[in-house]
């Protein structure tokens, strides 16, 4: 009798609950004490929120509690649009929604997300968090090189950091989430947004994806100072025909299984919790509306359990795209397609109620969609930690041991292309250095586009970097020259006659921020001739020429590279620029930096990358006006030491495929300076059933060789996942025969044998 009085008394409280809220199909819902009815009380108890129950639970639970009202609100990121003033976002909070899923967060004020958090926590029926996303592509206050550059530095030790101190520095700024790494293999350098990825390898955007996520994402999302990682432009972006932005890309499948996909399945194996996906129409099915790249590959085959995002704007472009009539068949392409959150259009929000209705979505999709939404909130630990800590901002940002970071990643990240007779680094022979160019006192364009929250005030400048690093020992003679662009020379007669007083003429060109990232192609990858013409003026005082050169993209330098004694290219550094510049100009820092992306003859000799196919004839097909081969090929980069290689030697000549190949070099640092060195180690396959690159690269090493010390670098191969290649579907392919390691100019056979 007792017992069953205690259940009639559960059963009425669980009606009052379930008929005071909106109707749900699940009774989880128990509440365990009696007596509270107020409702975040009762909330607290749903087992949905429960940390100790398995999050699978846990989200059935929850979806069994919502209504598709917030279901469909969860699929949606909101965002302020450009406007970050403080006070604006006061006001704005207002606005927010407590129901929506994620807020595009452009504040630096943890104070406002948390109060914006507080509001989808306590007057939202359910209390589910939103989850904050932002742009820190390379550093969020303290700002590091562009990942182009990063890349450059083949250490992936250092990026990972970077990712994490950006992690650490946007958390403690209110982000849960950034839209990086973007994985978009480059070769088109005409595209801006070759700035913003690693560069023209497919396997080196692999290893900077890996580590990219790991920085962000630590071994657990839900620690405190992690982040979602977003993989992006989910798929075949910078083949955008032209290298002009938003356009038309054609992309066979090979080359999507060949080249554009083995990134992106790098960072979801490393764990990334989301996808963005391009703007792209990828040859007839746009990158937004491509149910075979998001769902059959992402989803079927890579067994992605986190969610896709759509980039701001990509699904109500399909109609503009020519594949949706409407913003309606739009949101619908998109969702089927497998894209679970709405960046900005609001075309999920205003028509997937009626696509329901209509029977056009079923609920099970609609689950699955959110389900993917709230595992990541569930992994990020938000339910249980939705607020971040408030901290001042001089413990949160630009600590010495960031700029520390950010002056190491920079120095590595820099390459010296040229340096004939031992030009660099200065030596005290030197006592007057005329400095000159645009960028020498610039703060803004060398932090790149997608500076994050950096601020200009922040930046060390090169010159500020060089009267540091070089005291009262000599004189800087500064003339600007020229500006960016334009053609005002009133500035060369200046500029001549600091040049013609000084002992050596460093001169500082380059691009402006917005000359590459997003939007930011060019037909000419040549820098603007008002800069090129500075220099040939400055030839005229006959002293040593030192091109220091800040850009988003290879350059076009077949003039330039005439007139000058030595290059650097140093892109966009960021904060640290300063003393990194400084520190390689006097040798302090010894450059190690080889390039990720090959610098062409001249703008037209693009597409010109190194792992390009064989042609049918070798020797003919060449443009006559220009040398065949490109300027700089990637891989290419020269240190103040010189490293001699070794023979390459194999552990056999013959291997099955289930065998491994032991690969060594010994490198000797036959130079007077310690320095890094970068072993890449490329495989060549001569003949196979599908053309095969000429080589790709499989494998790197970089190591710290002091002066006269000779170290071994190793590379283990295994067969199936260094010498296979993939077919149009994605099969692998393993082939026997014979196969050749190349390092440097070195190149040995060996073969695998049928066993
Ligand atoms: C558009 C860009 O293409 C994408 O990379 C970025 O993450 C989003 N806007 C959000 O800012």
């Amino acid at each position: 009798m007792k017992t069953f009085n205690v259940f009639i008394i559960l059963f009425f409280i669980h009606q009052f609950i379930i008929l005071g809220q909106e109707p749900h199909s699940n009774d989880y819902a128990i509440i365990l004490k009696t007596g509270e009815n107020n409702v975040e009380t009762q909330q607290q108890k749903y087992l949905y929120k429960d940390r100790n129950v398995p999050i699978e639970d846990r989200i059935d639970h929850l979806l069994g509690l919502m209504t598709l009202d917030e279901k469909i609100k969860q699929m949606n990121q909101w965002t302020y649009g450009k406007n970050a003033n403080p006070n604006n976002i006061g006001d704005k909070m207002k606005e927010v929604s407590p129901l929506i899923g994620s807020l595009l967060y452009r504040s630096t004020h943890p104070e406002y997300r948390n109060q914006i958090q507080k509001k989808a926590m306590t007057e939202s029926r359910l209390g589910i968090p939103i989850i904050f996303g932002f742009d820190a592509i390379h550093g969020y206050r303290t700002v590091f090189p562009i990942p182009l550059a990063q890349a450059c530095s083949w250490n992936t030790d250092l990026v990972k950091e970077s990712c994490k101190i950006a992690a650490k520095e946007g958390w403690l700024s209110g982000l849960d989430w950034t839209f990086s790494p973007m994985l978009d293999v480059a070769r088109d350098a005409r595209w801006g947004r070759v700035s913003e990825g690693y560069g023209e390898d497919v396997y080196a955007n692999s290893q900077f994806a890996i580590a990219a996520v790991k920085g962000y994402q630590g071994e657990d999302l839900a620690d405190k100072y992690t982040i979602a990682a977003c993989l992006k432009h989910y798929v075949g972006y910078s083949l955008s025909e032209g290298g002009r932005d938003y356009r038309y890309s054609d992309v066979s499948m090979q080359t999507l299984w060949e080249t554009f996909l083995p990134p992106f399945q790098a960072g979801i194996k490393a764990g990334a919790a989301t996808v963005m996906s391009g703007f792209n129409d990828i040859t007839g099915v746009p990158a937004s509306a491509n149910h075979y790249t998001l769902t059959e590959v992402l989803k079927d085959q890579w067994q992605h359990d986190g969610f896709v995002i759509s980039d701001w704007g990509s699904i109500r472009n399909l109609v503009d795209q020519g594949v949706a009539k409407d913003r309606k068949e739009a949101g619908l392409k998109s969702f089927l397609a497998g894209i679970e959150m709405d960046m900005v259009d609001d075309v999920y929000i205003d028509h997937l109620p009626e696509l329901v209705a209509e029977g056009k979505l079923s609920m099970s999709a609609i689950d699955d969609a959110v389900r993917r939404i709230i595992r990541v909130k569930m992994k990020l630990g938000l339910f249980e930690n939705p607020y971040v800590d408030v901290v001042p901002e001089d413990k949160r940002y630009l600590l010495p041991e960031y700029l520390k970071v950010a002056e190491e990643l920079a120095s590595e990240s820099m390459v010296l292309l040229k340096n004939d007779n031992k030009t660099l680094p200065i030596t005290s022979k030197y006592k007057q250095l005329a400095i000159i160019g645009p960028m020498v006192k610039d703060s803004v364009h060398i932090m790149g586009f997608w500076e994050g929250m950096g601020r200009s005030q922040d930046v060390e400048t090169i010159y500020e970097g060089l009267e540091k690093e070089f005291g009262n020992e000599v004189a800087l003679n500064f003339a600007a020259g020229c500006d960016f662009e334009g053609e005002d020379r009133s500035g060369f007669k200046e500029a001549l006659e600091t040049a013609e007083k000084s002992d050596i003429v460093l001169i500082f060109l380059g691009e402006k921020r917005n000359w590459s990232g997003e939007n930011g192609s060019r037909s000419s990858i040549a820098l603007p001739k008002i800069q090129e013409d500075l220099v040939l003026e400055l030839l005229k005082a006959k002293k040593p020429i030192v091109l220091i050169l800040s850009s988003g993209r290879p350059l076009e330098l077949i003039r330039l590279n005439r007139w000058a004694d030595a290059i650097i290219e140093i892109w966009q550094p960021g904060t640290a620029a300063g003393s990194a510049v400084a520190g390689i100009l006097s040798g302090r820092h010894n450059p190690s930096g080889k390039l990720s992306m090959t610098f062409p003859q001249t703008t037209g000799q693009i597409p010109m990358y190194y792992n390009m196919r064989k042609p049918a004839r070798p020797n003919l097909g060449h443009y006559q006006d220009i040398p065949r081969d490109p300027l700089y090929w990637f891989g290419h980069g020269l240190s103040y030491s010189s490293f001699d290689y070794g023979p390459i030697k194999l552990s056999k000549s013959e291997i099955s495929k289930t065998d491994t190949l032991i690969a060594e070099v010994e490198v000797t640092n036959a130079g007077t300076r310690d320095g890094k060195e970068t072993v890449l180690w490329y495989i060549r396959d001569p003949i196979a059933n599908i053309s095969r690159p000429m080589k790709e690269l499989q494998y790197f090493e970089k190591k710290y060789i002091r002066a006269g010390e000779t170290i071994k670098y190793s590379f283990e191969i295994d067969p199936l996942r260094d010498l296979s290649y993939l077919d149009s579907r994605g099969n692998v392919h393993l082939e026997s025969g014979d196969f050749y390691i190349l390092v440097n100019d070195q190149k040995v056979k060996f073969e695998i044998i049928n066993r």
